[in-house]
C-alpha cells in the first residue's frame, strides 16, 4: 500500500544524514519537537527516522538527553591493530561483496537511486506489516524451536503460489532467496563443478555460486530468453548438472523466456539429467500477466523453485521458500539445517499474517500500478535523453531496465562520474558471469517517482555525453 508517512520518514532520514555529515562527532542533533515542527510530522514518524540512523551507527540516542552525532572513540584503537598476518592466514577468498553491498546499502540522502533492487519505503507494505506483527505477537510459542522446514501454513501459502507445481510438503522456508540460492548451490553441486547461468544474470547468484566453490558458465540470451542451442552446447561441453535461470522478468535484462522455448529447455534438463533453479523473484511485479512458473511443466523434479517476500513486502521481511521434490529436497533441507537450523518463528508468523490479510492483494495491486507508472516515466525519460544508448526491451514486469552503452564506453567510469552527480546506477559488468561482451547499465525505476525520472535521466545523459566528448577529443588529438 502506498504510504505517506514513509515518505516523510525518508525525508527526515535524509535531512539528518546531511546534518550528521557536516557536524562534529558528539554534536547535538535537532530535538524531536523541532523535527516534528520542521517536517509537520508526528512523533512516530520522527522516531522511526531516528531509530533508523541509530541502527546505522550514524547517531546515538541518549534517552532524556537527546540525540547526537555518533562518536568514533574506537577509531584509533582499530587503526593501531596490526592485522596484516590475517592476509596470509586467509589466503584467496571466494566472496565478492561489492555488487551485493550496493544492493543492501541505503542510498545517501541527496542522491537519485537508479540502482534500487528493493521497494523504497513509500511502496513497502509498512502498515500491513505493523498490523500483521501485532496479530502475530498475540500468539504464543513463537520463541520456541520451529520445524526446520518451516511453519506448515506458510509453506502451504508458498506452494499455492507455484500454480500447483508443488505442495506444502515440498516447500522449505528460508530467510530470503539469497539464502535459498546459497543453500541450493551447495546442496545440488560439489566444489569445482560448473553451473550454467544466463548471461547477463543476477549478480547475487553469481556471487553465491562462486562462494559455494562453483564455476559460473555464461549462456547467452536473446530477446526470447536463454538460447536453447547454446544451453545444449554448454551442458554438453561442461558436463554441468545445474542451470540457474530467471524465466520471468529476468534481472537485469527484463526478458521473459518465450513460450516456444520452455519445452525445449525442459527437454534439455531431461536429456542431460540436470537441475534448473528457477528464481521467480519478480512474479509479484507483473504489469502484464506472465506465463506460469516453468516448474508447472516439470513432473520429474528437475526444477527447483525459489521465491521470497522481501521484494513485494519489505526488504526486512526476510522470508522465502525453496520448492523441490525427490532426493534433492532432502539435500536442500540438510543444507538449510546445517546453515542455521530454522527461520525464527516470529518472522514466519508475521509473514503468514501478512499474506493472509484481506488487504494483501490490494497492496499488490497498488504496487503494480505504482511500479508500472515508474517504469513508464523512466522509459519516456530514457527515450528523450539517452540518444546514444539503447534500451533493447521494455519489460512487462520487474524493477529494472537494461541499457546498452555506446561501444567502448566504460560502465565503471559512467557509474563513478554518476556518483559525483548524485546519481546511483549499476555497472553492467557485475551481472555477467564472465567477461562482459558489451558495456551496459542497469537502470532501476522502483525508487524514482515519475516526476523525478526526467531529471535523473537527464543528469545521467550529461555524464554519458561528458565521457563521449572526452573520448571523441582523444580520437581527434591522436
Ligand atoms: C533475481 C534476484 N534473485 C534473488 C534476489 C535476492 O532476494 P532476497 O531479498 O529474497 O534474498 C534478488 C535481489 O535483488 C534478485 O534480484
Amino acid at each position: 500500500m502506498v504510504m505517506k508517512a514513509s515518505n516523510t520518514t525518508e525525508r527526515v532520514i535524509q535531512h539528518l544524514r546531511t546534518v550528521a555529515a557536516t557536524q562534529m562527532p558528539g554534536s547535538r542533533l535537532p530535538s524531536v519537537r523541532h523535527l516534528m515542527r520542521e517536517f509537520a510530522a508526528g512523533p512516530g514518524t520522527i522516531q522511526r527516522a531516528l531509530d533508523h540512523l541509530v541502527h546505522e551507527g550514524l547517531i546515538e540516542a541518549h534517552p532524556g538527553r537527546g540525540t547526537f552525532v555518533a562518536k568514533q572513540d574506537d577509531k584509533e584503537r582499530w587503526q593501531a591493530a596490526d592485522t596484516a598476518w590475517q592476509n596470509v592466514a586467509l589466503g584467496e577468498g571466494r566472496f565478492e561483496p561489492d555488487a551485493l553491498q550496493a544492493m543492501v546499502r541505503l542510498p545517501p540522502s541527496q542522491s537519485l537511486p537508479l540502482n534500487a533492487g528493493y521497494l523504497p519505503p513509500a511502496l513497502q507494505a509498512t502498515d500491513l506489516l505493523k498490523a500483521a506483527t501485532s496479530r502475530a505477537l498475540r500468539r504464543s510459542g513463537y520463541w520456541e524451536r520451529m520445524p526446520p522446514e518451516g511453519m506448515y501454513q506458510l509453506r502451504a501459502w508458498f506452494a499455492e503460489g507455484t500454480g500447483g507445481a508443488f505442495d506444502a510438503r515440498e516447500v522449505t522456508i528460508c530467510p530470503g532467496t539469497q539464502s535459498s540460492l546459497a543453500a541450493s548451490f551447495r546442496a545440488l553441486a560439489n566444489v569445482g563443478d560448473p553451473v550454467l547461468m544466463e548471461s547477463p544474470t543476477y549478480a547475487g547468484a553469481i556471487a553465491a555460486a562462486r562462494a559455494a566453490g562453483l564455476r559460473p558458465v555464461p549462456v547467452p540470451i536473446d530477446g526470447m530468453g536463454v538460447r536453447p542451442d547454446f544451453l545444449a552446447d554448454a551442458f554438453r561441453t561442461t558436463g554441468a548438472r545445474l542451470f540457474y535461470c530467471q524465466p520471468t522478468f529476468a534481472n537485469p535484462s527484463g526478458i521473459t523466456l518465450a513460450s516456444a522455448r520452455r519445452q525445449k529447455v525442459l527437454d534439455l534438463l531431461g536429456e542431460f539429467g540436470a537441475f534448473l533453479i528457477e528464481d521467480d523473484w519478480a512474479r509479484d511485479f507483473q504489469f502484464e500477466p506472465p506465463p506460469p512458473p516453468l516448474a508447472t511443466d516439470d513432473r520429474n523434479g528437475h526444477v527447483i523453485y525459489v521465491r521470497s517476500l522481501t521484494k513485494c513486502a519489505a526488504p526486512g521481511l526476510r522470508i522465502g521458500a525453496i520448492c523441490a521434490r525427490g532426493p534433492a529436497l532432502g539435500r536442500l533441507r540438510a543444507a538449510r539445517l546445517t546453515d542455521d537450523f530454522f527461520v525464527p518463528g516470529l518472522l514466519q508468523e508475521i509473514a503468514f499474517e501478512l499474506v493472509s490479510a484481506p488487504n494483501w492483494v490490494r497492496h499488490l495491486r497498488a504496487l503494480r500500478g505504482a511500479l508500472r507508472a515508474r517504469r513508464d516515466g523512466m522509459v519516456a525519460a530514457l527515450n528523450k535523453h539517452l540518444g546514444p544508448c539503447e534500451l533493447a526491451k521494455i519489460p512487462d514486469g520487474g524493477l529494472h531496465l537494461w541499457v546498452r552503452l555506446p561501444d567502448g564506453m566504460s560502465d565503471v567510469e559512467v557509474v563513478r562520474r554518476c556518483v559525483r552527480a548524485d546519481i546511483l546506477v549499476g555497472a553492467g559488468r557485475d551481472w555477467f558471469p564472465a567477461d562482459p561482451p558489451a558495456p551496459h547499465l542497469r537502470v532501476s525505476f522502483a525508487a524514482i517517482v515519475p516526476e523525478d525520472a526526467d531529471q535523473a535521466v537527464s543528469r545521467l545523459a550529461s555524464v554519458i555525453a561528458e565521457i563521449q566528448d572526452v573520448s571523441v577529443g582523444v580520437v581527434h588529438s591522436a
